[in-house]
């Protein structure tokens, strides 16, 4: 038990007599933050322990909550999971007939391209819904409150809207003159999440609201290029994807 941090952490406050002031619920364990206006506390050099106690109160209270990064970090993933799978399964199992059929755009270039197909689209969404339904059901056996909770809606949103953001990419990629696979670095790691977003935005705001905090955005502005490009490597080393991005 003396070597559980958080009961050290918690002894340190009730024997320092600090008054508890802010409040986080976390998804591991509550606690609570104390005020640090005392700095000779911080600078207490003769009794490290307290000293090195008092900068991870610091830390983890008023410059970033350990805890509260985790959970953010876990609902990062759990709200982009349905938008997330799409795409390595549209690549899994894409091909036949073009979503443009073969045509032409009015600039003599091809409209989507024939990376863009109907097999791939279908069964991408289709998974993204299923990875969704799968998340709610596990979600409701083992109470997972704190994290986001997916509907029916969402989820459909979340992978219609990946695949819708990658199909837009794709036209304005040919637009530009770009061949089908070439590399687009920013518009080819972030057309998921804009689709998934904007498709949320417009048709269900107010979920978006509820569960979308400025840092889980932000978190998955980090984690999305990340898992895009190890995805990519991983589908390339296994032959489903003809370029590693
Ligand atoms: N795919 C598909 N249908 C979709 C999306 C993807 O069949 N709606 C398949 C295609 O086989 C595609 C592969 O998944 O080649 C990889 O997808 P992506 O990288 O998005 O397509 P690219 O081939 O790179 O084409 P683009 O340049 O238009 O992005
Ligand atoms: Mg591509």
């Amino acid at each position: 038990m003396e070597h559980d941090p958080a009961l050290f952490f918690h002894d340190f406050r009730i024997n320092y007599g600090i008054t508890y002031r802010a409040k986080t619920t976390s998804f591991f364990y509550q606690h609570d933050c104390p005020p640090v206006h005392d700095c000779s506390i911080l600078f207490d050099f003769s009794n490290l322990n307290v000293c090195i106690c008092c900068l991870l109160q610091v830390l983890e209270c008023y410059i970033i909550s350990i805890d509260l990064f985790i959970l953010s970090l876990l609902s990062a993933i759990w709200i982009m999971l349905p938008a997330y799978l799409p795409n390595p399964v549209a690549a899994l199992s894409g091909g036949g007939m073009p979503i443009d059929f073969g045509k032409n755009f009015t600039d003599g270039k091809r409209v989507f391209g024939d990376g863009k197909t109907y097999r791939g689209l279908c069964i991408g969404i289709l998974a993204g819904i299923g990875i969704g339904l799968a998340q709610i059901w596990v979600s409701g056996v083992y109470g997972w409150e704190n994290l986001p909770q997916h509907t029916y809606l969402s989820i459909t949103l979340l992978a219609t809207g990946a695949l819708l953001g990658d199909l837009g990419k794709s036209f304005f990629k040919r637009r530009l003159g770009k061949e089908r696979g070439s590399k687009w670095p920013i518009a080819d790691m972030y057309d998921l999440v804009a689709g998934a977003l904007i498709l949320l935005l417009i048709f269900d705001p107010a979920w978006l609201y509820a569960n979308m905090t400025l840092t889980i955005f932000i978190l998955i502005l980090i984690l999305t290029p990340i898992l895009h490009r190890g995805i990519n490597i991983i589908g390339y080393h296994f032959r489903v994807k003809e370029v590693p991005w």
